[in-house]
């Protein structure tokens, strides 16, 4: 692969989920390398702020588009955007959120819409922005997983499931795309210090039962991230101790019942 520096080059990056946590730390990273960046997600006030204060710091061009991606409607919308911007360098598929409780009592249209957010709208946004990049002569695909992706744990079974789509999916994808000079990274963060464990499914959630020293910041998730797009590998866990329990946690996969 020939790939351009990121820094360097004058595309555009896409980032869903954008108005909070580890999106909008990817915006700030973006926009502090001087890169113009779009950003996508359902709170119009979240990213118009974001938006002017980026612009004010960083002198680059953001663009917003409000777009629910559990629905088909906000997919599409997404998908004409990428289909219609050839100088796309960089997708970030970011926007997700939490389900817990046992499966089968949880609420089916908020297991269709997790689907929807972490599985459809990351998969149709690569398929839409393969060619983009493709005919531009390279390009970069971030698919937001989970280190939850590797602890198929009782309580999160369409999370976790969502999560090793993406890790399988961006690794198989990798493998088609490297004659394009595509790179992909399924970024597999473990707990982050975001809105992510404070919406109502993790209201019962003792955040002190993860210790201190686990927390990482988005900020720093978004910078190794970013850095580690150089990486041959497609699966990316930032932080060592994250590292480190995602290798015996698949190692304890192989011997678990
Ligand atoms: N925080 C962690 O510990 C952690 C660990 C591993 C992986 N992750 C993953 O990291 C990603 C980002 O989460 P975060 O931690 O940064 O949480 P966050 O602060 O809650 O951010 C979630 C983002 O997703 C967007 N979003 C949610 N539902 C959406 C929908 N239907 N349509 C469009 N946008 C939607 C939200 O925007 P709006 O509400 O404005 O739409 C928000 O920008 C998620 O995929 C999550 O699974 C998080």
């Amino acid at each position: 692969m020939k790939l351009i520096d990121i820094k360097k080059s004058n595309g555009i990056a896409l980032i869903t989920g954008a108005s909070s946590g580890i999106g909008e730390a990817f915006a700030t990273e973006l926009a502090a390398m001087k890169h113009d960046i779009t950003l996508v997600s359902r709170r119009q006030n979240k990213l118009e702020q974001l938006a002017k204060d980026l612009r004010e710091k960083y002198e680059i061009n953001v663009n917003i588009i409000i777009a629910d991606l559990s629905t088909e409607q906000g997919i599409e919308s997404i998908e004409e955007y990428i289909k219609n911007t050839p100088n796309l360098d960089l997708l970030i598929n970011c926007a997700g959120f939490g389900l817990r409780g046992d499966f089968h009592n949880l609420n089916k249209d908020q297991i269709s819409q997790i689907i929807d957010v972490h599985v459809k709208s990351s998969t149709r946004f690569c398929r839409a922005a393969i060619p983009v990049m493709r005919d531009r002569g390279y390009g970069y695909i971030i698919n937001v997983s989970s280190l939850a992706a590797f602890f198929p744990f009782k309580g999160s079974a369409i999370y976790v499931a969502t999560k090793i789509y993406l890790v399988y999916f961006s690794k198989a994808i990798q493998k088609e795309v490297r004659k394009y000079n595509i790179k992909i990274q399924a970024l597999c963060p473990g707990v982050t210090n975001t809105g992510f464990h404070y919406t109502e499914a993790f209201k019962d959630f003792d955040r002190s039962t993860v210790p201190k020293h686990l927390w990482m910041q988005p900020d720093s998730v978004a910078k190794k991230s970013l850095k580690a797009l150089k990486n041959k590998k497609v699966v990316y866990i930032p932080g060592f101790k994250n590292k480190v329990i995602g290798v015996l946690t698949q190692i304890g996969n192989l011997f678990a019942p």
